[in-house]
């Protein structure tokens, strides 16, 4: 099997790859892994006041089109609100790295990477804003 060019591109070249602090109220973390491969993908987005995502990072443990898959996705985010981000499928991800077949789950687990982000984001908010209400019974 041949990787296509733009796998090879964001293979050799991974666009935001590293780690955002996790403990950081505005960003969100989501670790998934495939069974299929046991391959790991973590992928981390920064969200600005306005609820735009305003950086992306990845670390992936995983074949070339995992790696690709995530370094694209991490272009994608940026720009974008969460709801906009979970738009993103899997098989447009597939289409933009003409991934054939066989490396159809890579692609989804890129897609899964985000909406766990997106979820561990809207997780902690639920949770500090329940408590600042809690907390300050006029601001509810
Ligand atoms: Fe499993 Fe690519 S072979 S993520």
């Amino acid at each position: 099997m041949s990787y296509s060019d733009k796998v090879l591109d964001h293979y050799e070249n991974p666009r935001n790859v590293g780690a955002l602090e996790a403990g950081d109220a505005s960003v969100g973390t989501g670790m998934v892994g495939a069974p299929a491969c046991g391959d790991v993908m973590k992928l981390q987005i920064k969200v600005n006041a306005d609820g735009i995502i305003e950086e992306a990072r990845f670390k992936t443990y995983g074949c070339g089109s995992a790696i690709a898959s995530s370094s694209l996705v991490t272009e994608w985010v940026k720009g974008k609100t969460l709801d906009q981000a979970l738009e993103i499928k899997n098989t447009a991800i597939a289409e933009e790295l003409a991934l054939p077949p066989v490396k159809i789950h890579c692609s989804i687990l890129a897609e899964d990477a985000i909406k766990a982000a997106v979820a561990d984001y809207r997780n902690k908010h639920e949770v500090v804003d329940a408590g600042y209400a809690a907390c300050n019974p006029t601001a509810a």
